[in-house]
């Protein structure tokens, strides 16, 4: 079966020159089984004129968001409900910045903002309007949200300048917008993940930290995701682009980080505490940088909270996933650690000289897992860290339903929406 076999797309199409190609892609939208209806922007309209995509769709466009006769049969919001998911091709630089500021001055826009569905955006555009700074930063705000990009891809522009911003091909559009409907191990679930280091300041430029690059957990969110799950993630400061489908939020300190994850675990399934965050924080940040004085310094250090402990036993219901780093005798801490925080299964892997052949792990591209859980115990030997989330994600898909189907779990299926 097709992916896109009666799935409703709503096809949003803006004022870029490429508005012409949106012909091709509701046609393979139509050709990969979908129902598309299409709204257009004003500056869409005077590239191409609606009676094409209403021949095309076979229904009337959209286009009016202050229309009394569209909002009694489909406005707005019954047409953010109607659709599966959203579409916008060709999506141009003005109404990415639009969106990425939250405005409904438009159908269109308001449509995206009353959306509870996927939303993907191919955009086109000159390529300096790509790489402008404010278009980059528009394009991080919406991919922090959660919005999927799809494109542009690099090539001769209707300008005559060569480089990215051309709008994808409508196949490969169709395509990649039927992956969102693929049915994974974790369809359906909400997951919540943390990634990357915190830093604990000591004075306005000195923080305590360690050496996470945080790529594994950003690899795990985006196996999740992949897997279907709905995923935030709450990453420490990292260098690394958030992953395609993943909410993301960024914290700086440990306490931070409890701040947001009690934000959404209650709503979470399965929370996957990838981060590696400070045991301990200087108890006083200074006001001011402290001076060089020759004599020697001690700072007292309080214990952080402890994240996933914190989750396990405010919401027992969450099926918890911890990460354990040794730097040795990795089977009795982890089991240890299994027991100390009562939390579903443990990702332990030896860290440091222990670990040679992955180099250490910390920043490294290969690493090594073997999961613990009550009774059990599995390897998922040394492999590049996306390969290695996926066999993470697939076990912890696993274990969560057979977790469920002995009584775990049963506190959020009374709430779960
Ligand atoms: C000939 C012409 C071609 C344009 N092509 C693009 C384009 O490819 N991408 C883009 O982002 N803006 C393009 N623009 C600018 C947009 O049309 C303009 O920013 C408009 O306000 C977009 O409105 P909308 O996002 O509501 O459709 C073009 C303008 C003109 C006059």
């Amino acid at each position: 079966m097709q992916r896109l076999t009666n799935k409703r797309v709503v096809l949003g199409v803006t004022g870029s020159v490429a508005a012409y190609k949106a012909g091709e892609v509701i046609r393979e939208l139509q050709r990969a089984g979908a129902e598309v209806r299409v709204v257009m922007t004003r500056g869409a309209e005077a590239f191409v004129a609606p009676l094409t995509f209403q021949a095309l769709s076979g229904h009337p466009v959209h286009r009016e968001l202050l229309d009394p006769g569209a909002e009694a049969a489909m406005g707005h919001i019954a047409l953010a409900r109607w659709a599966d998911c959203i579409l916008v091709a060709p999506a141009s630089a003005d109404f990415l910045a639009r969106l990425a500021a939250g405005r409904a001055d438009d159908l269109l826009t308001a449509v995206c903002l009353a959306r509870g569905v996927p939303l993907a955006l191919a955009p086109a555009m000159n390529a300096r309007m790509w790489e402008d700074a404010a278009t980059r930063a528009n394009v991080q705000t919406l991919r922090n949200r959660g919005v999927l990009f799809l494109g542009p891809e690099e090539g001769g522009q209707a300008c005559g300048e060569e480089g990215p911003g051309r709008l994808l091909d409508p196949v490969v559009l169709a395509a990649r917008l039927g992956e969102l409907f693929e049915v994974g191990s974790l369809q359906g679930r909400r997951v919540l993940v943390t990634a990357g280091p915190t830093r604990e300041p000591l004075d306005p430029v000195r923080f305590f930290s360690n050496r996470s690059s945080g790529r594994m957990g950003f690899a795990v969110a985006a196996a999740a995701a992949e897997a279907g799950a709905r995923v935030t993630l709450v990453a420490g400061p990292v260098a690394l682009e958030a992953p395609d489908r993943v909410e993301r939020v960024d914290v700086t300190t440990a306490e931070e980080m409890l701040a947001a994850v009690s934000r959404f675990a209650p709503e979470a399934d399965v929370f996957i505490s990838a981060a590696a965050v400070a045991d301990y924080r200087p108890r006083e940040v200074r006001p001011g940088k402290i001076k060089r004085t020759g004599e020697s310094l001690t700072v007292e250090l309080v214990p952080n909270p402890d994240i996933l402990a914190t989750v396990k036993s405010r919401w027992p219901q969450v099926f918890c996933v911890g990460f354990a780093a040794e730097t040795g005798d990795l089977d009795r801490h982890a089991r240890a650690k299994l027991a100390a925080k009562g939390v579903e299964l443990i990702a332990a892997n030896l860290v440091g000289p222990a670990a040679p052949e992955a180099g250490g792990v910390f920043d490294a591209e290969d690493n090594a897992l073997t999961l613990y859980w009550e009774g059990g115990s599995m390897e998922l030997g040394l492999a590049p860290k996306d390969k290695l989330a996926r066999a993470l994600v697939a076990a912890i898909a696993q274990r969560l339903a057979a977790w469920e189907a002995g009584g775990g779990g049963t506190v959020v299926s009374l709430h779960r929406r």
